[in-house]
C-alpha cells in the first residue's frame, strides 16, 4: 500500500505488522535504481516487512537549483519496487513536503561528534542537519527494527549510526555495498542527469579510486592524494571537488598511516555540472 499521510501510515503499520514481526526500512529520495533495489532485497531477506519512503527532502539541499533539478519519477519508482518486492510485505510512504514539515520547512540542528564538519558536511552546509531531521521523523512514524543505507554515502552511514547511538533508538543500521553500473560508476539517481557519453566517461572516477588503492599500499597519504589530483588535472571535463583519505571511524582526514587502522578514499567530482560521489576502502 502507498501512503501520503504519516498518520495513516503509522496506523496501518500498527495494524498490519504483528508484534512478532520485524520491519526493515529503506529511506530514499526516489529516482530509484538497482542500488536502491539491492537495499530493499537486503531488508526483505532480514525482516518480515519492508517500508520504503520516497521523499526528496528539501532541508538537506544547500543549493536550490540542485533541489529543483533532482529527478522525480514516482510512478516509475513504484513500478520498479513492485517488480522486486511482493505487495503483501511492502508499504510505501511517499508524502508531500507539508505532511513531513507542516508549516515550516526547517531543519533541526544536530551534533554528531564532529563527523558533520568534514567532507560533505564542510562542502554542503546544513546537509546533515536536513538528513538528521528527516530520519528522526521517519524513524518515529515507521518505528523500524532495521534501516538500510548504501555505502556510497559512507559519511551519511556513519552519521546515522552516530545519531541512533546518541538518541538510544533501538534500530539496527545496516550498511550495504556500493552497487555499480557496468563500467564502474557508482549507482546514483544523479547519473540520470548525465549524457550517455558522460555516463560512460564517469567510470574514470572509480578507475582513479582503484589506482589510488593500489598506489596507497606502497606510498604515503600525501603522494596518493597528489596522484589522484594529477589524474584529474589531465582528464578533460572533470572538476575534482575533493579527494580525501580519512579514517573510516572518525572520518577525519589523515596525514600519516598507522598499521591496523582502516582508511578510506573519498571523492567528489563534477562532470557536465553533475556532482558525483564515490569512495573506496584502502
Ligand atoms: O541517501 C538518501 O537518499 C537521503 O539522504 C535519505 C537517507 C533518504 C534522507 O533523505
Amino acid at each position: 500500500m502507498i501512503f501520503k499521510s504519516h498518520k495513516l501510515l503509522t496506523e496501518h503499520l500498527k495494524k498490519k505488522v504483528k508484534s512478532s514481526e520485524t520491519i526493515g526500512f529503506v529511506p530514499t529520495m526516489g529516482a530509484l535504481h538497482q542500488g536502491h533495489i539491492s537495499l530493499m532485497k537486503a531488508a526483505i531477506s532480514q525482516c518480515d516487512q519492508l517500508v520504503v519512503s520516497i521523499f526528496v527532502n528539501p532541508t538537506q539541499f544547500d543549493n536550490k537549483k540542485d533541489l529543483e533539478k533532482y529527478p522525480r519519477t514516482i510512478n516509475n519508482d513504484i513500478k520498479l519496487i513492485q517488480k522486486f518486492i511482493t505487495t503483501d510485505q511492502l508499504t510505501i510512504y511517499a508524502p508531500e513536503v507539508k505532511d513531513v514539515y507542516g508549516k515550516q520547512t526547517v531543519a533541526k540542528t544536530y551534533r554528531y561528534d564532529g563527523l558533520e564538519h568534514v567532507m560533505e558536511g564542510a562542502n554542503r552546509p546544513g546537509h546533515f542537519n536536513g538528513v538528521g531531521t528527516i530520519l528522526e521523523f521517519l524513524f518515529k512514524v515507521i518505528d523500524p527494527d532495521q534501516a538500510f543505507f548504501g555505502e556510497k554515502d559512507f559519511q551519511q552511514l556513519q552519521i546515522v549510526k552516530k545519531l541512533v547511538a546518541q538518541q538510544k533508538w533501538h534500530i539496527k543500521i545496516i550498511g550495504c555495498p556500493i552497487e555499480r553500473e557496468p563500467h564502474g560508476l557508482a549507482m546514483s539517481s544523479r547519473n540520470e542527469r548525465l549524457s550517455p557519453e558522460a555516463r560512460k566517461k564517469a567510470q574514470f572516477i572509480y578507475t582513479s579510486l582503484k589506482l589510488a588503492k593500489i598506489y596507497f599500499q606502497q606510498h604515503s597519504i600525501k603522494k596518493t592524494q597528489k596522484l589522484v589530483e594529477a589524474l584529474f588535472k589531465k582528464e578533460p571535463g572533470f572538476e575534482l571537488e575533493y579527494f580525501t583519505i580519512a579514517s573510516e571511524e572518525t572520518l577525519k582526514p589523515v596525514v600519516r598511516k598507522y598499521k591496523k587502522h582502516h582508511y578510506r578514499g573519498f571523492i567528489v567530482a563534477y562532470l557536465e555540472g553533475v556532482r558525483l560521489i564515490d569512495n573506496i576502502a584502502l
